[in-house]
């Protein structure tokens, strides 16, 4: 299959490391011009990629980013919503504080991106709005009451959204990484036995990688994705598949 998105605008939120880094760098490699946004950026962003200063949690910072992407680029044909905040905490420990965060970056920078550039999509009358979910949407952790929150209103909102856009003939779909080491979880430092407790509960029983969730982000916004809409797309390597997928595995 051919997916041709030479010279789409796409605009990655959160694209200064982790996976929205490597979303931000497949999309170049695409032929792309990709504007990575995040609150700051340092030596290791891909300089070959825009970038753009943004609190995605700050509807003045938010407004003012799009402006900034259209006048440089004149469109935005993709928006991956990815930046996102892990806050851990049982409902009794959780400050209302982080709980607030955590919904304020996840769900409401979103929300806040989606408003600032959707009309800039119906004007196009086309457009792909991509939300990064998690598994702890579906299937939470003890101590994840806040980012698991945050997730299923992500496909809640995700879904809500695929239908005001349908008119316009822009997708909106979520999708759902499973365990991607990065800064924000630290999987790759834990002790061997830690890691092997997570590991076991995923049907490939391999950690994913970044590229195992672009290479889903470059799809779902080609023209080859065009009648998938309003759904949680799950990108987790089994996580939500079965219950004990390490008995296949000989454990
Ligand atoms: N890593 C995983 O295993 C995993 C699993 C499921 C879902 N996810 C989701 O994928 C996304 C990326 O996760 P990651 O592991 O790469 O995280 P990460 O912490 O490595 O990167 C997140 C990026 O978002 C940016 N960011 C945070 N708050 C922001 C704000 N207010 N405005 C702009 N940018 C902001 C950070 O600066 C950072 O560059 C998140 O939404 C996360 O919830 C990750």
């Amino acid at each position: 299959m051919h997916l041709d998105l030479t010279d789409r605008v796409v605009v990655v939120t959160g694209a200064a490391r982790g996976i929205g880094r490597t979303i931000a760098a497949r999309f170049h490699a695409e032929g792309c011009r990709v504007v990575a946004l995040d609150l700051a950026f340092d030596d290791a962003t891909p300089d070959d990629v825009d970038r753009v200063v943004c609190n995605v949690a700050d509807p003045d910072s938010v407004r003012a980013a799009v402006v900034t992407v259209v006048e440089r680029h004149g469109t935005i044909d993709v928006l991956v919503n990815n930046a996102g905040i892990n806050v851990e905490g049982t409902v009794a420990e959780l400050e209302w504080e982080a709980w607030r965060r955590c919904m304020d970056v996840n769900l409401g920078g979103a929300f806040l991106m989606s408003q600032a550039v959707a009309p800039v999509m119906q004007a196009a009358g086309r457009g792909r709005i991509i939300n990064a979910a998690s598994f702890a949407a579906i299937v939470p952790s003890v101590g994840s009451a806040a980012y698991a929150a945050s997730k299923s209103a992500v496909v809640a909102f995700t879904r809500v959204l695929a239908s005001e856009l349908g008119p316009w003939d822009i997708t909106v779909n979520a999708y759902a990484p499973g365990m991607v080491p990065t800064a924000m979880n630290g999987f790759a430092t834990m002790p061997a036995e830690a890691q092997d407790r997570l590991l076991d509960t995923l049907s490939l029983r391999r950690w994913e990688t970044p590229d195992d969730v672009a290479d889903l982000l470059v799809f779902v916004a080609s023209d080859a994705a065009g009648y998938i809409t309003g759904t949680l797309l799950d990108v987790s390597g089994g996580k939500l598949a079965t219950q004990i997928p390490a008995r296949a595995h000989g454990r």
